[in-house]
């Protein structure tokens, strides 16, 4: 080629949950059947889409407006809908009338995209270069590699504290905020992938003020808002955002579920707040508009589904059998030597950390676990070479179990770990995954 063509961030596109799948395909040659646990589709994992749910979407099937292109934006009364929704929140504040309240929100404020895949690279894609956000450590790879692509730097981070239920280290936010002026926004996601953890109403009050102080905007991304345990306490960012510009990212995927729909949709808030955010949000429907609209289907379903009487049931349902297998997860790994997980309170997932004193001890590059014969240890050792210390673990776990997990150095952390999810619906083979996993885990620690 007569250019360099490569895009200088083409490196920083990574994204484990799935690079995983190709190793875990090779291992067909030793007949190992693989138990996916690296992906968060609750309908892979075998979860039956409610009755009522399926006539709603067979019903708009048969009406031919869902199969034109519909607004840029989004299907108008849909917008409407979840602006409507969007409001009724910020009225029921959990912590009471703010001095400065969110801008309410209109259907223009709200945006939809194939998926919130395709609303983050958007959101990232067209900031300005030198415009850095600074999000999580452990970081969901999505958001962190389209920012990292972005700028063609690696992603900037702050600390999620596993000694404090992984909480975000706001001091370390405030510190690298304030020290590093190319930051230009704020994200966080709430509840948590992968940790799980949900922030209480403090910690969100704590980003807002550090983004009004220091002239920010923030992302929140809101794709679990509707997965929180019972009894744990939080808000969604429009509760709590005040006069701060904003975006909120939600989606269908996990919530319904309806991963496969590709629909998920960004709200703005306080969009007339600053000119500069303002341009920008424009640029993202500038952008969406390139690509004429998202699908048309799952939009003119999302009233129906979320206005049904059915509905806060099946969400309630759903957080109670996740916080069920959750602690099933935090039993499996109780008491374990040199190992902990720190029990979710929302989402679907969960994350299992080594002692990184015991794990990194000069022997993380020779650990191993047994399995079936010779030739597949060969295999494994001259695949692992030079892998991170964590993503060795998970290669030879996936060679001695079949389970398939992602490293927790795939998430931008530097802690060991591996993260897996709370979606196996059948009751006696998930307290196995729970149970081998904790078991292969100490077992490789002690190897
Ligand atoms: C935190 C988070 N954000 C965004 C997404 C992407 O969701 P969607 O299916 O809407 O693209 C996921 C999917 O796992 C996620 O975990």
């Amino acid at each position: 080629m007569r250019r360099d063509m490569v895009h200088p961030g083409a490196g920083e596109l990574r994204y484990e949950i799935r690079e995983i799948v190709s190793f875990a395909r090779e291992l067909s040659r030793w007949n190992i059947p693989i138990v996916w646990e690296n992906i968060g589709d609750p309908v892979k994992k075998g979860e039956a889409i409610e009755g009522w749910i399926k006539d709603i979407v067979r019903n708009r099937v048969m009406d031919d407006l869902s199969y034109a292109y519909s607004d840029t934006e989004g299907v108008r009364e849909t917008r409407a809908f979840l602006a409507g929704l969007a409001n009724q929140r910020s009225i029921s504040n959990p912590i009471g009338a703010m001095a400065n309240p969110c801008e309410p929100l209109g259907a223009d404020d709200i945006i939809f995209f194939n998926g919130l895949g395709d609303a983050v690279a958007k959101v990232f894609g067209f900031l300005k270069r030198e415009a850095r956000v600074l999000g999580p450590s452990p970081a969901y790879s999505t958001l962190s590699s389209a920012e990292a692509a972005h700028s063609g730097y690696k992603h900037l981070t702050y600390r999620l504290d596993p000694e404090r239920d992984w909480m975000p280290d706001l001091e370390d936010v405030e510190y690298k905020v304030k020290y590093n002026d190319a930051i230009a926004g704020l994200l966080f996601i709430n509840p948590d992938n992968p940790t799980g953890a949900v922030y209480p109403v403090e910690i969100l009050k704590e980003f807002v003020r550090i983004a009004k102080t220091y002239g920010l905007f923030i992302i929140a991304d809101e794709t679990y808002a509707n997965i929180v345990f019972p009894g744990t306490k939080t808000a969604a960012l429009s509760q709590v955002v005040g006069d701060v510009p904003a975006l909120a990212l939600r989606s269908i995927s996990k919530e319904v579920p309806w991963p496969g729909a590709r629909s998920g949709w960004i709200e703005v808030y306080n969009r007339h707040s600053d000119p500069q955010f303002e341009r920008y949000v424009q640029s993202l429907v500038d952008a969406k508009r390139l690509e004429v609209c998202a699908t048309t289907l799952p939009q003119l379903c999302i009233p129906e589904i979320m206005s049904d009487s059915r509905y806060p049931d099946h969400l309630e349902r759903r957080a109670r059998m996740f916080e069920g297998r959750a602690q099933e997860a935090a039993d499996a790994f109780a008491g374990r030597g040199g190992l902990k997980l720190i029990p979710p309170r929302g989402a679907l997932y969960a994350t299992a950390l080594f002692d990184p004193e015991r794990f990194f001890d000069g022997r993380e590059q020779s650990r191993t676990l047994p399995v079936k014969d010779r030739s597949l240890a060969d295999f494994i050792t001259r695949r692992t070479e030079g892998l991170a210390p964590d993503k060795r673990f998970v290669y030879w776990l996936l060679a001695a179990t079949g389970i398939c997990v992602v490293p927790l150095s795939g998430f931008v952390s530097e802690l060991p770990g591996f993260r897996f999810t709370l979606l196996e619906q059948d009751d006696e083979k998930r307290r196995w995954i729970y149970r081998t996993l904790a078991e292969a885990a100490e077992a490789y620690l002690e190897s």
